[in-house]
């Protein structure tokens, strides 16, 4: 029984851990995607690692020429490019 408990949490730390993760490539796939169409990401790769205050009102800026971006989608772009993980910032090198 304990075995099949800790067999359980482990499943479920994992599916967590693996939600968590998508959904962080899924934010860099949509910057890649529609933070391109008008620029290149350059605009965008220039300014990684400015805070999160500047982020959140160039994504809102961006987003004002973009009515199908929602605001659950610009508020997770502005968090993600105020601390790029490793990967976003490799596709900028
Ligand atoms: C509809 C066209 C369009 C889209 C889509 C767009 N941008 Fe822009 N972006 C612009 C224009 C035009 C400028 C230059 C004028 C300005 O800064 O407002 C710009 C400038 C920028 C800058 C430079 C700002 C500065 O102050 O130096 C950044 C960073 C940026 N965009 C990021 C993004 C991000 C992140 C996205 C996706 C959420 C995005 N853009 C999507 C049109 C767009």
């Amino acid at each position: 029984m304990k075995a099949m408990i800790l067999a359980i949490t482990v499943a479920v730390a994992l599916l967590c851990a693996a939600s968590f993760s998508t959904a962080m490539d899924d934010t860099g796939l949509l910057i890649k995607e529609d933070c391109t169409r008008c620029h290149g990401l350059g605009k965008v790769c220039q300014n990684l690692g400015k805070d999160l205050v500047w982020w959140e009102s160039t994504v809102s800026r961006m987003q004002s020429r973009m009515p199908d971006l929602s605001e659950v989608d610009a508020a997770n772009m502005a968090a993600y490019l105020a601390a790029p993980p490793e990967e976003f910032a490799k596709i900028c090198q």
